[in-house]
């Protein structure tokens, strides 16, 4: 079982976008004119979402990423702050639009089709990270993308690390989801590996079992592997080799499952900072899941674990 220091905060780090969600009742055909039944803007990115949940589940939280000067980065600022997130470390570039992603939800299916712009603006640097005063946190997140400067970040986190005891460490965890990114640096580097089904499939596993098992033999000592595998829930396999399952929890009615993955990091990074058994904290993670699949975005999703 993990236990972070003390009171410090979360960080997440990864990215943050304007996500701009057309929802309709039905998928539309191509080269076809429709009506959407409502139209809702909100902040985006993987490391931003999780970060949202972590931060409404109690613990001190911090996003760090890359945004241009605007109105896009003045809206998912805002709502970041509304969250309660210090977005006080954010980079801000002149000169480039921010990052939005188009996202077609489809309320009959639950399904969301996402068209990503990332419009080119630079991400972070091992500069930017450098600038960040490492004392302040007890967990760090990373996102699995621009893994060139994030596999520095996470080697730069293990150096401060590696001068102080065991209880005074930041503990790391890692997304790997696009495994166009590459995120295998954090196989033998992180304390938390997530492992999205997508990347769990491109590495040949058929489930989340095979997954948790398969990158439990190649996570470094004392790590912990939790994968997520939509409406089948989610396993884990923490320090001790012995595999759990969570059956997810259906809502309802599944109205909206953009952010379901990052929902379901926020709330086993939070649960974890609780110390809870793993068992606990895979059944917390589902909770939180899915209860934000019967609901549009990410308020409202506090619940006891
Ligand atoms: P991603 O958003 O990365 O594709 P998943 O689809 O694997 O993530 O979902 C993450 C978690 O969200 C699952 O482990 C599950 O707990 C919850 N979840 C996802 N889809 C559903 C669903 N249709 N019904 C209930 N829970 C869901
Ligand atoms: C959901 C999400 C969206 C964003 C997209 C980027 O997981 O983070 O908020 O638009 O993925 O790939």
């Amino acid at each position: 079982m993990l236990q972070p220091r003390g009171d410090r905060k979360v960080l997440c780090a990864g990215l943050i976008c304007l996500d701009i969600l057309s929802v309709v009742d039905h998928y539309p055909v191509e080269d076809t004119d429709n009506r959407i039944e409502r139209q809702i803007w909100q902040k985006g990115g993987n490391c931003a979402n999780s970060a949202a949940v972590v931060a409404q589940l109690g613990e001190q939280t911090a996003y760090f990423g890359t945004l241009a000067t605007g109105r896009a980065a003045d809206m998912v600022l805002d709502e970041m702050r509304e969250f309660g997130v210090d977005v006080d470390q954010v980079v801000m570039h002149d000169g480039y639009a921010s990052p939005s992603s188009t996202i077609i939800i489809n309320t009959s299916t639950g399904t969301r089709t996402i068209i990503h712009a990332d419009n080119n603006l630079p991400e972070l640097t091992l500069s930017d990270f450098h600038k960040l005063d490492l004392d302040q946190y007890k967990w760090i997140h990373f996102e699995g993308r621009n893994m060139t400067e994030v596999a520095k970040m996470v080697d730069a986190v293990q150096e401060y690390n590696r001068s102080r005891s065991m209880e005074d460490r930041v503990i790391i965890s890692g997304e790997c989801e696009k495994a166009k990114y590459h995120p295998e640096h954090f196989i033998s580097t992180v304390d938390v590996m997530f492992v999205a089904k997508e990347y769990a499939q491109h590495h040949g596993f058929p489930t989340a079992q095979a997954a948790v098992e398969g990158f439990h033999r190649r996570v470094k000592k004392g790590a912990t592997v939790v994968c997520a595998w939509g409406e089948l829930g989610a396993d884990a396999m923490g320090p001790d080799g012995v595999h759990h399952h969570a059956d997810a929890f259906s809502p309802d009615q599944v109205v909206d499952t953009l952010g379901a993955g990052d929902t379901f990091n926020g709330a086993i990074i939070a649960a974890m900072c609780r110390s809870l058994p793993l068992e606990e904290v895979l059944k917390f993670g589902c909770k939180v899941a899915g209860r934000k699949c019967g609901q549009f975005g990410y308020r409202g999703l506090t619940i006891g674990e």
